[in-house]
């Protein structure tokens, strides 16, 4: 299954590569001859425009997040037009959105931000579709709507293709937030060839928020139905590997397709949830941090901790979910508590009240859903001892781990496993290093991802355990430093 799946993708993405060295060129290099969006415009005056050329897909992508887009800094001040309204309340980068004013649907007040927390009352823009790009570009740089000062001739014309040529008016396509009349089937063929290597069987591997509300590839379908559309034609702004699907000339009806197969999917994903809120819930529900330590903390002197690691359940269960009778049986992190392992058998309402309970009670950090998906992760925690050696060498292939590492991992981590640096101090912390280090913490985030970060949970692949150990035996052989 997965060696089809990744062959595939392979497939797909050197499709996209032929596709973005034919039709990107123009943005590249300004041929005359290769100006798509210009030249199509319906060129009725006798003195025709100049063509504009440019990158429409890059002019989506900026329309979404042009700061993101361009790594600048965001303006010191909102954008001036911003206080000529009162029911929005963001402030700072947000005001300087186009989709922030304009919406996702590109009705403004007309549309979905005719109410709600977004609510604008500014004009669409869907009205310009089909103009000439010249005039767009020209609205682009006047009076208090002047983003010259903070984008270049390009970025603007990119934008000014973008709004000429390549909005989709939803209208007919979406009612109620629900996809009207698409064909879910053939949206998960789409899927499958585009998303799912990233996003996952049924798009619960990345987790766009926080544990205290988690948002997924379905969720995302389900709420903005505008904004998954926008971002499934033109890609999400520094994630450069997500495709562009206006780059596969997939037609309007498509993409409902795809939305209405997006919408068919779960929005939370238990298990993982539970695994990364045992690893660190402080950090994966982005919640304060801790003043006191756990109150069981003071029953034990080995570990010299304090705050929040006090409290994270790991740490006083251990990774391998052996507390005392496990690794943490020594060492720096020794706790002497008991495991969870033991316990996996229990009724969940009975672990639950574990949770809820005298010196034990986490209910006035957790809510329920939480603590039920702790108690979900809890129930089906396994012995990890079959799978990592004392010595901390693992049972794995190395040769599939970088098979899978290579088409997971490296987008993100790099092939050496070194573009992010996880030690928060003087030292280097890469993939590598706590491969060798903590093979159990690796595993544990490898199954279910990193608590608060955009990270694959791998238990949502279509992965079993050995893949994941082929991974991580292979990462295993990553510089350390
Ligand atoms: C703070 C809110 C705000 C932001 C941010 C904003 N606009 Fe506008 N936009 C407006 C308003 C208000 C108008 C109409 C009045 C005007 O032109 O000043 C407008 C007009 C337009 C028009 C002309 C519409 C027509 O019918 O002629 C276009 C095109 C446009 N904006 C595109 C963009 C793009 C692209 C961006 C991002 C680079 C952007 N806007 C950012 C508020 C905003
Ligand atoms: C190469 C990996 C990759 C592929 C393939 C991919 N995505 Fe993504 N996608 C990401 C990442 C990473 C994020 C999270 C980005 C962030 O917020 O930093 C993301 C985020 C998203 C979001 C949410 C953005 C937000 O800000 O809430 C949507 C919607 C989305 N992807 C749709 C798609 C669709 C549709 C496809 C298939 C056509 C697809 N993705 C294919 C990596 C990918
Ligand atoms: C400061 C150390 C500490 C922390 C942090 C901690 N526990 Fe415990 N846990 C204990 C101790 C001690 C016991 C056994 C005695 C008791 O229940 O009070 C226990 C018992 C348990 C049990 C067994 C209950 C039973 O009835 O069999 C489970 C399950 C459990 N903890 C899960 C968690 C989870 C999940 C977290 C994180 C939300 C967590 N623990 C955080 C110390 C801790
Ligand atoms: C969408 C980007 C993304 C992808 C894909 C991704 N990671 Fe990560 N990974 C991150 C981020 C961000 C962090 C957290 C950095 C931090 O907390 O400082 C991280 C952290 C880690 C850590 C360190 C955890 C720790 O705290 O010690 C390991 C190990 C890791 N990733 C391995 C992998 C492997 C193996 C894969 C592929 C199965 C993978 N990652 C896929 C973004 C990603």
């Amino acid at each position: 299954m997965n060696k089809r799946v990744f062959s595939l993708f392979f497939i797909v993405l050197g499709l996209m590569l032929v596709v973005a060295a034919c039709g990107g060129q123009a943005t590249k290099a300004p041929a005359a001859a290769e100006a798509p969006a210009a030249t199509e415009a319906p060129v009725a005056a006798t003195e025709a425009p100049v063509a504009l050329s440019g990158d429409p897909i890059r002019g989506g992508l900026l329309y979404d997040d042009w700061v993101k887009v361009l790594g600048v800094e965001t303006p010191a001040e909102n954008q001036v037009l911003w206080a000529t309204q009162t029911t929005n309340t963001r402030s700072g980068k947000d005001t300087w959105r186009c989709k922030e004013c304009h919406g996702w649907d590109y009705k403004g007040v007309e549309g979905a931000y005719g109410g709600g927390s977004h609510q604008t009352g500014f004009v669409g823009v869907l009205q310009v579709a089909g103009t000439d790009a010249n005039e767009i570009l020209a609205a682009l740089k006047t009076g208090d709507h002047d983003f010259s000062a903070q984008m270049d001739d390009q970025a603007l014309t990119d934008i000014a293709l973008f709004l000429s040529d390549n909005m989709l008016d939803s209208a007919a396509f979406i009612a109620e937030k629900k996809a009207v009349g698409g064909d879910a089937a053939n949206g998960e063929t789409i899927y499958t060839e585009n998303c799912v290597d990233c996003h996952g069987p049924e798009g619960l591997v990345l987790n766009f928020a926080d544990e205290t509300g988690p948002e997924y590839f379905g969720t995302i379908a389900i709420d903005n139905p505008w904004e998954f559309v926008h971002k499934a034609r033109f890609g999400q702004p520094q994630v450069a590997d997500m495709p562009a699907l206006v780059d596969l000339g997939l037609t309007d009806q498509e993409y409902i397709d795809l939305l209405a197969y997006a919408q068919t999917l779960p929005t939370s994903s238990p298990v993982a949830e539970g695994g990364r809120l045992y690893d660190n819930w402080i950090a994966a529900t982005g919640a304060a941090d801790m003043t006191e330590n756990q109150p069981l903390w003071a029953t034990q002197t080995t570990n010299t901790r304090t705050g929040n690691d006090t409290w994270r359940c790991k740490e006083c269960h251990g990774w391998d979910f052996k507390g005392v009778d496990g690794r943490y049986a020594e060492g720096s992190h020794a706790t002497g508590f008991v495991g969870v392992l033991a316990s996996k058998d229990k009724p969940a309402e009975e672990l639950l009240a574990s949770m809820k309970t005298g010196d034990h009670d986490f209910s006035a950090y957790l809510s329920d859903d939480q603590l039920n998906s702790i108690v979900a992760f809890v129930q089906q925690v396994e012995d990890i001892a079959p799978y990592i050696n004392d010595d901390k060498t693992v049972n794995g292939d190395a040769v599939n781990g970088k098979v899978l590492y290579e088409s997971n991992c490296q987008a993100c981590h790099a092939e050496d496993g070194k573009a992010v640096d996880f030690d928060d101090g003087e030292g280097v912390e890469f993939v590598g290093t706590v491969a060798a280090d903590n093979p159990w913490e690796v595993l544990s985030k490898l199954q279910n991802g990193q608590p608060g970060a955009i990270m694959t949970a791998g238990r949502n692949m279509d992965w079993t355990t050995q893949d994941l150990l082929d991974i991580l035996t292979y990462i295993q052989t990553l510089p350390i430093e």
